[in-house]
């Protein structure tokens, strides 16, 4: 796409969440509507993930100044997965800049499965975008630092500074994805074929295998998101983690992408640019305003959180926070501005 901005500054304008009582209100109801819920199943492709307990259900909103609302089991962790792709893409926007990035790694939507060969093959081995493995594995490789090491420790310390504390390592996630990502080696291997990575791509996975294997709780997703909402600057600490322009570019690649082949589906139903992971993750972010973080172990069939989807479709709708959202005037308004 041909589009000459360069200079031109970027205005912002957003609403505000309603008040801190009403929040509180809307994220217990959102949270004892859904706790019910059944349907979907566990992932099990990686082994560790079936021993979860599928009745595990917190919800967490972050506001940006900081405010947190948090219901159920918000602070249960688990391992972040998928969701580390739009931070560590961030943090590679960060260093390198939109359109060095771009040049890499696509932000159009494939179509299919999140760990698809096949979209691979049919864009000549570009990864069509960061948030399936083959883009977040080229987006990993990018990564500051002279070693898989040194990347490696970039990568946990940046994902740190959006949560706002150090984040562990589940190391039994971590033995049990690396004795199984057959898959996501093959997709490396012919990432390296098409010339898209320039070091050894088992490192490589082996570091992304890493990134997705670092736990949060869906306070840590509402507080990563919420530094998102907040134009790059951590609501509890106060630290600039990234660039309001690295925001813009994440929550636009979210939106597009972040729920996979089911992305139109949700901006349709939701309204916000939003992340999931297999675990049961999801985190949506309002601009402006904050974030939702969700966890929930049972999946529908696009590796996405049941319950998740429906408390964030209910606090899209009763916080007011779909992105697409208008009203018509007041009849007094639209006469004042006669
Ligand atoms: O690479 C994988 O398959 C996992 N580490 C992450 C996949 C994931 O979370 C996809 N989510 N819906």
């Amino acid at each position: 796409m041909d589009i000459d901005v360069d200079g031109v500054a970027q205005q912002v304008s957003t609403g505000r969440l309603p008040g801190w009582d009403r929040v509180e209100a809307l994220v217990r109801e959102a949270h004892q509507t859904y706790s019910s819920a059944t349907a979907g199943a566990v992932a099990d492709y990686i082994p560790v993930l079936a021993a979860a307990d599928p009745e595990l259900f917190g919800l967490c909103v972050a506001e940006v100044d900081g405010g947190l609302h948090q219901v159920g089991d918000a602070e249960v962790t688990f391992s972040i997965q998928s969701i580390s792709k739009a931070f560590v893409y961030a943090l590679v926007c960060e260093t390198f800049g939109h359109e060095e990035v771009l040049e890499r790694v696509g932000v159009n939507n494939t179509g299919l499965a999140f760990n698809s060969v096949m979209a691979v093959e049919l864009n000549g081995g570009h990864p069509r975008n960061p948030m399936v493995n083959a883009g977040a594995i080229a987006t990993t490789a990018m990564m500051p630092g002279a070693t898989p090491a040194e990347q490696w420790q970039q990568i946990r310390d940046g994902l740190s500074r959006f949560a706002g504390h150090p984040l562990e390592l589940d190391e039994e996630v971590y033995r049990s994805e690396a004795a199984t990502n057959l898959r996501n080696r093959a997709i490396g291997r012919l990432l390296q074929s098409y010339g898209r990575i320039a070091v050894d791509p088992l490192e490589v996975v082996d570091t992304y295998t890493r990134q997705c294997s670092l736990r949060v709780s869906a306070r840590d997703l509402a507080v990563m998101g919420a530094t998102l909402a907040d134009g790059g600057v951590n609501p509890l600490t106060g630290e600039r983690v990234v660039s309001a322009q690295v925001c813009t570019d994440t929550l636009a690649v979210l939106a597009s992408t972040g729920m996979y082949e089911n992305s139109g589906e949700w901006l349709f139903e939701i309204g916000l640019p939003a992340k999931s992971g297999v675990s049961g993750g999801i985190v949506a972010i309002a601009p402006g305003k904050g974030a939702l973080g969700t966890f929930s172990p049972r999946l529908d069939a696009a590796g996405n959180s049941v319950r998740g989807q429906r408390a964030a479709a209910h606090l899209s709708r009763t916080l007011g926070l779909n992105v697409f959202a208008s009203t018509a005037r007041s009849p007094e308004r639209q006469e004042q501005d006669r």
